[in-house]
């Protein structure tokens, strides 16, 4: 069996990764990656593909940055000619970003299947550019991989069949909890100088935060004024650091809002383990610390992955200083004790989606219930 990774993004390589690894394992699977370029600076792409061993792509895209229509575009010319000389089986798209939708839209007209890893996800927020992605990526997909059972109830809602829908987890914990022990073993918050439990971690990307000006000056001078009890690293996303730069809003050497090149998944996943609180509209952080019980305030006025607030660390915060500043000293104190538990975070999902695709014997029976249910068996869920 052949089976297709397109990936273009930093979040998309540590969801490949886990799936990378477990269908290494399988004789009979070849695996080709395909990178597309959408990140392409070292920082967020070399150092992913070298720390989490993912295997070199044989294809690179090299699509870059550009507007939304003009990059979707650019990945969806550009890939067309690697599917048709490759034939996958499956493509596997990953997440919502334009190389996932774009990819999954050339695969579909060329009636190559497709399984979409991080299905069902809906903040009902259409002014985000991830919505669109996800929303058209699942009309399209055959097999829709679902992190979380809100993922599940909205593909269903939206009328798809449930014969498509997997209920494997989150292959983000999958990743993490692969990482972790050699992580915690290099102590990263003495690399940065910074007591466990003692420091905040902040990131800003979401085009609705940064690229407002008076936003974002709203946003840094909350963190500014937060570094005035405890330090905030405040590692910065290309995007963010441009605006940053063109409204002079960075900040002194000597300020303890230390502004920092984007970190490697290691480096970023020692942080937050340690910190006291982190400040983010990102999503995969928001799953990150709900796993590990750090408290999360997410800068958004919704969030796609629900489970987080209800059951994990996370809690929504408008973006104002005040607002910010209310809810940091509010979630300092109120640390949980334990981990939450979220039902199927537990590092098994890649495990589950190489049973659903390996052990069908053809396409159709992956559609079956009884696969399905032979393939759950495996693995005791
Ligand atoms: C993309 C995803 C977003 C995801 C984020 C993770 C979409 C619509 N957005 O947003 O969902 O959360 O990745 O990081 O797909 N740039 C560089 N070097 C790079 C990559 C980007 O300098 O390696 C700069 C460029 O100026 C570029 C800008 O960052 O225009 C934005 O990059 P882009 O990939 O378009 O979107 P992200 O904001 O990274």
């Amino acid at each position: 069996m052949k089976f297709l990774s397109v990936v273009g993004t930093r979040p998309n390589f540590m969801k490949l990764a886990p799936l990378a690894r477990e269908l290494a394992k399988r004789m009979d699977v070849e695996h080709v990656v395909v990178h597309t370029g959408q990140h392409y600076d070292a920082v967020m792409s070399d150092a992913f593909f070298q720390d989490l061993q993912i295997p070199a792509p044989k294809h690179a895209l090299a699509v870059g940055s550009g507007s939304h229509a003009s990059q979707t575009a650019a990945v969806l010319a550009r890939i067309e000619p690697v599917l048709e000389a490759e034939q996958p089986d499956l493509v596997f798209v990953y997440g919502d970003v334009n190389s996932t939708v774009a990819a999954a839209l050339a695969a579909a007209k060329l009636q190559i299947r497709i399984a979409h890893v991080e299905a069902g996800l809906r903040s009902r927020d259409r002014t985000m550019p991830e919505e669109i992605n996800r929303l058209v990526t699942d009309q399209l997909a055959d097999l829709l991989l679902a992190p979380s059972m809100d993922g599940v109830d909205n593909l269903r809602a939206e009328g798809v069949p449930a014969s498509k829908i997997h209920f494997v987890g989150n292959i983000m914990i999958d990743a993490l909890r692969a990482a972790l022990p050699s992580v915690e073993k290099r102590n990263v918050p003495a690399i940065y100088g910074v007591a466990g439990r003692k420091y905040i971690v902040a990131t800003l990307h979401r085009p609705a935060n940064v690229d407002d000006p008076v936003r974002l000056r709203e946003l840094v001078s909350a963190l500014d004024t937060l570094s005035q009890d405890r330090p905030v690293l405040f590692p910065v996303h290309p995007r963010t650091k441009q605006r940053m730069e063109a409204l002079g809003l960075v900040p002194g050497p000597t300020s303890m809002l230390r502004v920092m090149s984007p970190l490697s998944y290691p480096e970023m996943l020692g942080l937050v383990a340690g910190a006291e609180l982190v400040i983010t509209d990102s999503g995969g952080v928001q799953e990150e610390t709900s796993y590990l019980g750090v408290p999360c305030l997410t800068v958004r006025p919704n969030t796609e992955r629900p489970i987080t607030c209800t059951q994990g660390t996370n809690r929504l915060v408008e973006s104002t200083a005040v607002a910010i500043l209310t809810a940091a000293r509010a979630a300092v104190p109120a640390r949980p004790g334990a981990r939450p538990t979220i039902e199927r975070w537990d590092g098994r999902t890649a495990e589950r989606i190489a049973a659903i695709v390996c052990d069908g014997a053809s396409f159709d029976d992956w559609h079956s219930e009884g696969v399905r249910a032979a393939a759950e068996a495996l693995l005791g869920v």
